[in-house]
């Protein structure tokens, strides 16, 4: 057993507690503010028809698997009409269900079955963009400058003598320039249209009325059909700054972050004076007039209804103003997903995401992995920043080690699942799946991978079909071994049969992790950090359950007390490094 560096030195009753500020369900006590959301990717959960796609009746059939892991609600990426230019999230129709993910039946059958398992649904809005093939856009092209429909988006004439230099130099967030220049009908070049992401993707126009009310109409169509609530996609874009100037954005991994190294976790959160300014199209202030507008629509239905943000600013105060008591409900916590593998920074930004949140009323939020980022049992072992989308892949340098990657992903989801407040897991990760770094080039589908030119990977190492059963086709996926991107040879070990019911797996650690964070009321308890263990040891007591979580390189004395859960097995009193423990205190 390796040396153990520290005493321990004091009792836990003795312990100098810092309370931090208190988190409580109050002052509503919504499902919302202490529920564990389980993000469902659509194309790649399971697929009832073999065509190599998940659905939506695929996912009704798994929804017990998910009821039993113990979660409290799904959230689906979007299953809306759509081209599949970046897999659904270019919506040509809201108000029906893509073939290849079922019918609208599909729908309320999945509903109405989740729904029996007490978990609830929420859908992923799309409003900063629609597809290009969507009827609005259709209508604009065919329509004259200046016309109503032309308003709908953001066209603008070009520069230069011939209107072909686009209107200002912004870089879409998948490569590129962030406009197309458009034909007319009668084959003249055209006007250019904003798009943020690909260009089959243009921004819609929100300062338009009519674009406004449309989307009140599409919120009502789910509603109508018995939805809990919206993720909202690119909440912090779909405002402009006025006049569109030019910007040009920092180096690489210079803006996200901003969490700190020191060891203070009560140090007020300073805006960094240094900081590069807010693009001119994200997180304008005009936006939280629309999602005033949301709240409104969702307060016509009975129940708790959520909305939550997809809001990529900085610093955590500012992502707290989308959650203001008239505005969204709760709003991914990047802030924490991208902290480091390090004890003082966690403690900081936990420490600053429940006091910017408190301070407007709203749960923090936490989540390791989503369908963006590289999978936390992967990038957690990364030995640089993997930056938002760049992705991971065959020629990629210094991949991460798996081993160190799993153990630290169990370590920070034993974390992350004591925390007070709601907790976001993405499909696969209960599996302990880490990012698939071997996928073939041909087989990649992100845009960011062409507008890149293969320059960065792109978001599909993440988005691998998930394996159900170690010795079926596709592992289970579906029954045909098609899928549309394929799955590592290697993965019969994750299967959900292989771990189900064995003793120390992921699976049997995520369910023992939720039935007690249920049991132990977590998600609405006080966090109080407790000293005496560490620069390197995150601690802290929640409730009745004192947590410690070990991110050093020696393994740590344990205080006497009943082991409730545990990441990796515990022998001898002491904590192993990148482990993570609950004690019954
Ligand atoms: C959000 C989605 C991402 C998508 C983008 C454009 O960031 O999470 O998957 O590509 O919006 O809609």
């Amino acid at each position: 057993m390796p040396k153990m560096p520290y005493r321990v030195g004091m009792t836990l009753e003795s312990a100098p507690d810092s309370v931090v500020s208190a988190h409580s369900a109050t002052p509503g006590s919504e499902w919302w503010r202490t529920a564990v959301i389980y993000q469902i990717y659509p194309r790649s959960f399971a697929d009832s028809t073999g065509d190599g796609v998940g659905d939506l009746p695929g996912i009704t059939s798994r929804l017990p698997a998910l009821a039993e892991l113990g979660i409290d609600a799904i959230w689906l990426s979007p299953f809306f009409r759509s081209p599949q230019k970046d897999a659904g999230y270019d919506v040509s129709n809201y108000c029906d269900v893509d073939p290849l993910f079922g019918t609208l039946a599909d729908f309320d059958r999945l509903l109405e079955v989740a729904h029996g398992l007490g978990l609830k649904v929420i859908a992923d809005m799309v409003p900063n963009h629609t597809s290009d093939q969507h009827v609005w856009f259709q209508e604009a092209l065919a329509s004259p400058e200046g016309s109503p429909e032309r308003d709908r988006y953001m066209f603008r004439d070009g520069l230069g003598p011939n209107g072909d230099i686009p209107p200002n130099n912004w870089e879409s967030v998948f490569g590129g320039p962030m406009w197309d220049r458009i034909t007319n009908p009668d084959g003249t070049p055209g006007q250019w249209y904003l798009h943020i992401f690909d260009k089959s993707q243009p921004d819609l126009n929100w300062e338009n009325p009519w674009v406004r009310e449309q989307f009140y109409g599409i919120l009502r169509f789910w509603l109508d059909r018995g939805v809990d609530g919206f993720r909202v996609d690119v909440a912090h874009g779909m405002i402009k700054q006025a006049g569109l100037p030019d910007y040009t954005p920092p180096a690489e991994g210079a803006s996200m972050g901003g969490t700190g190294t020191d060891d203070s976790v009560l140090a007020p959160a300073i805006e960094d004076p240094t900081a590069p300014p807010e693009p001119p199209y994200w997180g304008q202030e005009g936006v939280h007039e629309i999602w005033r507008g949301w709240n409104r629509v969702l307060a016509e239905y009975e129940g708790d209804r959520v909305l939550c943000a997809e809001a990529w600013v900085d610093p955590l105060q500012k992502v707290a103003l989308w959650v203001r008591p008239d505005e969204m409900s709760q709003a991914f916590n990047f802030a924490y997903m991208f902290t480091d593998w390090k004890a003082p920074a966690l403690k900081r930004v936990i420490t600053e995401s429940i006091d910017a949140f408190g301070a407007v009323g709203a749960p923090a939020t936490w989540v390791l992995s989503n369908h963006d980022v590289v999978r936390h049992a992967s990038r957690l072992a990364l030995t640089k920043d993997s930056p938002q989308g760049a992705g991971i892949g065959p020629n990629s340098p210094g991949k991460p080690d798996p081993v160190v990657g799993l153990r630290r992903a169990r370590a920070a989801t034993a974390m992350m699942l004591a925390l007070p407040g709601s907790a976001y897991l993405y499909q696969g990760e209960e599996l302990g799946l880490p990012e698939d770094m071997e996928l073939p080039d041909e087989s990649r589908q992100d845009p960011t991978w062409f507008r890149t030119q293969g320059e960065k990977y792109g978001r599909d190492g993440c988005r691998v079909p998930i394996p159900w059963e170690s010795d079926r086709p596709a592992y289970g996926f579906n029954t045909s071994g098609h899928s549309w991107l394929p799955q590592p040879r290697d993965w019969a070990p994750f299967a959900r049969d292989a771990q189900d019911g064995v003793p120390g797996s992921t699976l049997e650690l995520y369910k023992d992790a939720l039935r007690l964070r249920r049991e132990h009321d977590l998600g609405s308890s006080t966090l109080t950090w407790v000293k005496g263990y560490g620069r390197s040891v995150v601690a802290f007591r929640t409730g009745d359950v004192l947590v410690l979580a070990n991110l050093g390189k020696v393994a740590v004395e344990l205080p006497v007390g009943e082991i409730l859960l545990a990441s990796e097995a515990i022998t001898g009193g002491a904590l192993p490094t990148d482990t993570t423990v609950w004690i019954h205190a």
